[in-house]
């Protein structure tokens, strides 16, 4: 029997112009995974957390993440899963990742890192197909390998870490308004102008440009979507005022993180990230909606390990 510990971060996924091709991995807040592999052929998922979490297991994200990597390995063995530690479900900032994140790395630590770094994200993609309806990674390749990635491809998966310039900070604020992600992907039109492609296209290679040259008003100047955040902003209550309020507070953008509900404000300055969060803070306690509200870094670290036993 070998036991592992793991602490998958959250994320946030699209940064503005990238859907479903760019994500970033926050440091601190994230899930955290026991998972034992013994004789057997069996899976269980034991929910330590207050979280409320669906207890058949056939609707939790480990399950498909867990599955996929013994089919990959072709290995049986008797899985035992403890979630210690839950980042709320439908928050925006990667929940359903982070465990897929931390399931596939745990997996793939228990039976002697067969898979590389793309496979295990293959694995956690598992997971987020069930949760989202669909095989998107730009909250699971950051999860998994930290820093800020693009996915270049998905067929085959081509993930390319990019640089995190200087000190990179996140207003991140969750307001407790329900926006279930696969909902908020069927309400995206399946087709897109040519103006919009056109401009979506040169944020994104503006976005990359900015990071690799470190130039943080290019970042920032990139960083916005007109494809999803058009259709998505509106479950946002005030959506263009705490924009406005952020961008004059000094931050270099402002985006739904993900599909929502979530919003986060990206800033190389702490004091600026501090100011964002009580922005946040007053803008939902005006509206009478209760928040949640992170200040934290942009993480170098993806999945880790933070125990073993045998
Ligand atoms: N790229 C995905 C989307 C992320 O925007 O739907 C979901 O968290």
């Amino acid at each position: 029997m070998k036991k592992v510990r793991v602490f998958a971060p959250a994320s946030i996924a699209n940064m503005g112009c990238g859907f479903d091709v760019i994500g970033l991995a926050l440091d601190e807040v994230g899930d955290i995974l026991e998972i034992t592999a013994s004789e057997g052929d069996g899976l269980t998922i034991t929910n330590e957390t207050d979280v409320p979490l669906p207890t058949d297991i056939e609707k939790n994200v480990i399950t498909p993440v867990v599955r996929k990597f013994l089919q990959i390995v072709d290995k049986k063995a008797q899985i035992d899963v403890t979630i210690c530690q839950k980042i709320y479900p439908g928050s925006g900032i990667g929940s359903s990742a982070a465990s897929s994140a931390a399931a596939a790395y745990g997996m793939n630590e228990l039976f002697g890192c067969p898979l590389t770094d793309e496979q295990v994200v293959l694995c956690a993609m598992e997971g987020e197909n069930l949760a989202s309806g669909g095989y998107h990674a730009d909250n699971a390749a950051p999860a998994v390998m930290g820093g800020i990635v693009l996915i270049r491809g998905y067929e085959p998966l081509d993930i390319i870490q990019m640089p995190v310039p200087g000190n990179f900070y996140c207003a991140v604020t969750h307001p407790h308004i329900v926006v279930n992600t696969k909902e908020a992907r069927d309400i995206l039109p399946k087709e897109v102008p040519l103006h919009d492609a056109v401009s979506q296209w040169g944020n994104v290679g503006g976005l990359v440009a900015g990071l690799y040259s470190g130039n943080i008003g290019l970042v920032g100047r990139a960083m916005k979507d007109v494809i999803a955040e058009p259709y998505r902003k509106h479950f946002i209550p005030g959506f263009d005022n705490l924009r406005s309020k952020l961008l004059s507070a000094g931050a270099l953008a402002m985006n739904i993180s993900g599909s929502g509900p979530s919003v986060f404000a990206l800033t190389d300055r702490h004091d600026v990230a501090q100011r964002a969060g009580w922005i946040m803070r007053e803008h939902f306690d005006k509206l009478e909606v209760q928040c949640e509200v992170y200040v934290v870094k942009v993480s170098n670290k993806g999945t880790k390990l933070c125990g073993v036993s045998i």
